[in-house]
């Protein structure tokens, strides 16, 4: 890297950050479009700052003419989710990419860092094509949950407030606030699965009710009126009982009725 043509250098850097958040906002819109839960709940870029970047190199002795292949976190996208399963999910998705080359994972989620960190890390090689070349830029793709994010940026202030040496007290606190993030994060994923199983049985409850009407319809073609009747009031009642397993047991039950008049119809034409 030439110090003096930074700006330049880091130009197809900021393209590959906004290529790639918009490519996962239109992702986001989508699952919008179709009434569907998006695993994605928000996601950030950056391109770090070359004051960062030299702060890096420095301390990771890497000489300057190097910078640009040894780190691998010059381009940055961020992409937060509610549940962490909702994390695995964008990985697999990212690996399926054909824009994107995995290049490294770390799963900082089944192997946390002793601070608390976690995270899901990829880093992904991604070309952008610029007025006169065509660049392959790494870019370091951090997915996390809302509480992860949480913990994570918290932390990361305390560290840069106390220049990474947190006092013991603090650094406790802080171990111990993540293992409460973990916590956060499995009761919510317990919530996803009821959430999951109330729109099974939603739908559930919308097929049978479709049935039982349907059934109740055929009846009126071929039962007497006041029977129709009375089973379409016994429907309401269960209705508004709330109960699936009776809603379940009456619709049985009218197939069964429309089963005997069925019988009696063909009994009657022979
Ligand atoms: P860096 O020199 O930080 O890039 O370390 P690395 O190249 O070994 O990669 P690592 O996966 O450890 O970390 C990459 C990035 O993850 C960091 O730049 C942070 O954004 C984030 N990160 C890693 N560890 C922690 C941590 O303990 N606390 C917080 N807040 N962020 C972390
Ligand atoms: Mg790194």
């Amino acid at each position: 890297m030439e110090i003096q043509n930074w700006k330049e250098i880091l130009s197809p850097y900021e393209l590959a950050v906004d290529e790639i958040v918009l490519k996962v906002r239109h992702i986001m819109k989508e699952y919008a479009d179709q009434g569907v839960y998006c695993p994605i709940e928000n996601v950030l870029g950056r391109v770090k700052s070359i004051s960062s970047i030299l702060a890096k190199a420095k301390k990771k002795n890497v000489p300057i003419e190097e910078i640009t292949e040894r780190i691998e976190d010059i381009a940055g996208i961020r992409i937060i989710c509610q549940f962490v399963e909702d994390i695995y999910k964008v990985v697999k998705a990212i690996q399926k990419r054909s824009d994107m080359k995995v290049q490294s994972e770390i799963d900082y989620i089944a192997n946390p860092k002793d601070s608390g960190y976690r995270s899901y890390h990829m880093v992904v090689l991604y070309q952008v094509q610029t007025a006169f070349e065509t660049h392959t830029i790494p870019v370091e793709i951090q997915i996390r949950t809302l509480a992860m994010n949480f913990w994570a940026v918290i932390e990361h202030s305390m560290k840069y407030k106390y220049d990474h040496n947190l006092p013991s007290r603090l650094s406790m606190r802080l171990t111990a606030a993540s293992e409460a993030v973990l916590k956060l994060d499995n009761e919510m994923s317990s919530i996803r699965s009821e959430i999951v199983e109330a729109q099974t049985s939603f739908r559930e409850k919308a097929n049978i009710v479709h049935d039982i009407l349907n059934s109740i319809r055929n009846l009126h073609k071929v039962a007497p009126q006041e029977e129709v009747m009375a089973l379409q009031d016994q429907f309401f009642q269960i209705y508004n009982q709330g109960d699936m397993e009776q809603l379940r047991q009456f619709s049985f039950h009218l197939d069964h009725v429309a089963q005997v008049y069925l019988m009696k119809q063909k009994g009657s034409q022979t």
